[in-house]
C-alpha cells in the first residue's frame, strides 16, 4: 500500500460545496489558498525544498546529495484548481499521485541521477479569470503578463488586485526561461475524461496528442424592455440572437465530429420579467485539426449573425484563448509506455488522443519534453461532481508513476 488513500483524504474536504458534492477550488481564492497549504506542508513533511515561482506556480525539489543541482531535472505533478462544481480528480490525482509516487520510489530505495520537481500549476481551468493553463502560459510566455494583470474575474476584481489582496506580486508575472530551461522532462499523470481506457479495459493509458480548442466570447446586444407590455414584433432581443448561436453550434459539433458547448452565459438585466439588454456567451470548441476548428467557429459566428439580424440585435465575437493541435513526444512516449508495462501496473498501456487541454501541452508547444499518463474513468464524466476514479486505479496509477519516475532518473 502506497501512501495515496491517506494524501488524498487530506486534500478531498478542501474546497468542496455541501449542496452539490462539486469542487470549488478558484485561483488566489480560500479554498485554493488551502490546496496551496496542503502542498507546501506534504512537501515539507518530506524535506522537499518548496517554492512559489514568478506566476505563482507551486514547486517542490527533491535534490539528492551528490547530485548535479544543475542537471535537467524530471518535474512531475499537474493542478490544484477546479471548474465550477468539478470533480476531486481533474488535476489533484496527478498532484497527490506525484507525491505517492515520490514515497514509492524512496521506500524502493532509488535515489534519481537528477533534480526531481513536483508541481501544482496555477489556474490550469481558467475558472476565475476565463485563460485555461494561465500559470503554465505565463511561464513559457504565451500569456501576456499585462494582459493577465488587467483580466476580471467573475468578482469584478482584476487579476493584479486578486493577487495583491492574497499576498502575491502581480509585477513578477512573466516569462521563466530559466525555469523553464531546468525542466528535462515533464510527465502528468491525469484522469481520463472519456470511455477510451474503459471501453479497452485498461487502467492506465498514455498520451498522444491534444486537440486544438480555443475560448470565445459572444456579446449579443440589444435593447431592455417590458415582457409584458412590449410587442413581439417590437423586440430587440439578444437572448434570441444568442439561442440562434447555440443552435449552430451543436449542429455544426455534431456534423463535423467536433466540440462545441456553450457553458456559461451573463445575461443583463436578468430579470424574468424584462426582454433583456445583453447576453454574454462563452463558446468553448475543439475540433481534430486547426481547420476543422476554425470552419466550426466560423459556422457559430454565421449562426450569431444569421440571429442577430432576424432579431434587430447585433453581436461582437472575441477570441479569449487558443491552444493548437499538440502531440506529445513520441520516444517520451514510448518509454513512459515501457516502463508502465514492466512494472505490472498494467499489462498493455493504450495510446489516446484527448480532447482536454492540459499544463502539459503547454509545456510541450515550447518544446519542453512532455508526455501523460491516464488513468481508468469507469463513466467517463469529467468536469462535475460525478467524476470518479476507482481507487484500485488510482493506486495502478501512482505504481505508473513510480515506474516511469525511476526509470527516468536512473
Ligand atoms: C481543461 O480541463 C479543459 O477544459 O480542457
Ligand atoms: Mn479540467
Ligand atoms: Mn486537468
Amino acid at each position: 500500500m502506497n501512501s495515496f488513500d491517506e494524501l488524498w483524504s487530506e486534500l478531498e474536504p478542501i474546497g468542496r460545496s455541501a449542496t452539490t458534492g462539486g469542487y470549488r477550488r478558484f485561483v488566489f481564492d480560500t479554498a485554493e489558498l488551502d490546496c496551496r497549504e496542503w502542498f507546501v506542508s506534504t512537501a515539507q513533511q518530506r524535506g522537499l525544498d518548496v517554492e512559489t515561482d514568478r506566476n505563482s506556480n507551486l514547486w517542490a525539489w527533491w535534490l539528492p546529495d551528490g547530485i548535479d543541482p544543475a542537471a535537467p531535472a524530471l518535474v512531475i505533478g499537474s493542478h490544484l484548481d477546479s471548474v465550477p462544481d468539478g470533480g476531486a480528480f481533474d488535476g489533484p490525482l496527478g498532484v497527490v499521485s506525484a507525491f505517492a509516487a515520490l514515497d514509492a520510489v524512496r521506500t524502493s530505495g532509488v535515489v534519481p541521477d537528477r533534480p526531481v520537481a513536483l508541481v501544482a500549476f496555477a489556474d490550469e481551468e481558467g475558472a476565475r479569470f476565463g485563460i485555461a493553463c494561465a500559470g503554465s502560459r505565463l511561464m513559457t510566455g504565451q500569456l501576456d503578463a499585462d494582459k493577465a494583470r488587467r483580466l476580471v474575474g467573475r468578482d469584478g476584481l482584476t487579476m493584479a488586485e486578486a493577487m495583491s489582496a492574497q499576498g502575491f506580486d502581480p509585477a513578477s508575472l512573466g516569462p521563466d526561461p530559466e525555469r523553464l530551461a531546468r525542466i528535462g522532462e515533464f510527465v502528468e499523470l491525469h484522469i481520463e475524461q472519456g470511455r477510451n481506457l474503459v471501453d479497452q479495459g485498461a487502467a492506465i493509458g498514455v498520451a498522444e496528442s491534444i486537440w486544438p480548442h480555443g475560448r470565445y466570447r459572444f456579446t449579443f446586444h440589444g435593447v431592455a424592455d417590458h415582457a409584458g407590455t412590449t410587442r413581439m414584433r417590437d423586440r430587440h432581443d439578444p437572448m434570441v440572437a444568442y439561442a440562434h448561436a447555440a443552435l449552430a453550434a451543436n449542429s455544426a459539433a455534431r456534423e463535423s465530429d467536433s466540440r462545441a458547448t456553450f457553458g456559461r452565459i451573463e445575461v443583463e438585466p436578468n430579470a424574468t420579467n424584462a426582454v433583456p439588454s445583453t447576453v454574454r456567451a462563452w463558446l468553448d470548441a475543439r475540433a481534430a485539426d486547426q481547420q476543422a476548428l476554425e470552419s466550426l467557429v466560423e459556422r457559430v459566428a454565421h449562426g450569431a449573425t444569421v440571429g442577430a439580424n432576424s432579431s434587430g440585435t447585433s453581436v461582437e465575437l472575441a477570441t479569449e484563448s487558443t491552444t493548437p493541435l499538440l502531440s506529445f513526444d513520441v520516444p517520451l512516449r514510448d518509454r513512459v509506455a515501457a516502463a508502465v508495462e514492466g512494472s505490472g501496473a498494467c499489462d498493455v498501456v493504450p495510446v489516446l488522443p484527448t480532447a482536454a487541454g492540459h499544463d502539459a501541452g503547454i509545456l510541450a508547444t515550447v518544446g519542453v519534453t512532455t508526455a501523460m499518463l491516464f488513468v481508468r474513468n469507469p463513466t467517463g464524466i469529467s468536469h462535475s461532481p460525478d467524476e470518479h476514479a476507482e481507487p484500485v486505479d488510482c493506486h495502478a496509477g501512482v505504481e505508473a508513476l513510480a515506474a516511469v519516475f525511476a526509470d527516468l532518473t536512473r
